[in-house]
């Protein structure tokens, strides 16, 4: 039997085009409908190039180094939105720098958001009086563990806080919220 060529049979390249470009039309308009299902279903990837999220104000403003530290002297300890939107206490350790670990003021007996409390030098939970020193410690219950930590970083003037996975230097324990 006699083969012919592919060359002499005519528009044999146009239609294997034609093909392709009818399945890419078709596939881009499946993804195209799937991309927002797909999104629903697979969580945001957290912003901050550290694997974390950048730290918000009360108005949901990216906190920056300098505007914080502007308004927040030494010593101070004050709200931010961290991690999943949990509220979550800046350190300032001098007057150019925030502390390199937050804490998360969600109590560890049943979440009530605790205070930091100047005068005491402590975090005191007004729901049944937990307190905790100025780390986060717990000193007096009946709240069970130490107030969670997060890591924070300064990236481009940017307050970034990600997830503590390291020991708890507070206790030297892996950390019970990992
Ligand atoms: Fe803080 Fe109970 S919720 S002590």
């Amino acid at each position: 039997m006699t083969q012919i060529p592919a060359s002499d049979v005519p528009g044999m390249g146009r239609r294997q085009f034609m093909n392709l470009l009818t399945f890419g039309s078709v596939t881009g308009v499946a993804l195209g409908a799937l991309y927002p299902v797909a999104r629903y279903f697979i969580p945001p990837r957290p912003a901050g190039g550290s694997g974390g999220t950048t730290a918000k104000d009360e108005l949901g403003n990216s906190v920056t180094a300098s505007g914080w530290l502007a308004t927040h002297k030494e010593g101070d300890r004050s709200l931010v939105q961290g991690l999943k939107g949990d509220p979550t206490y800046l350190l300032v350790e001098g007057p150019e720098a925030i502390g390199s670990y937050g804490i998360n003021a969600i109590c560890t007996h049943l979440g009530c958001v605790v205070p930091w409390n100047n005068g005491a030098n402590r975090f005191v939970c007004p729901c049944h009086g937990s307190q905790y020193d100025a780390t986060g410690k717990v000193v007096r219950g009946p709240a069970p563990l130490s107030l969670a930590l997060a890591n924070v970083t300064v990236e481009n003037d940017n307050v970034f806080l990600s997830q503590w996975s390291d020991t708890d230097f507070r206790t030297g324990e892996k950390p019970w919220w990992a």
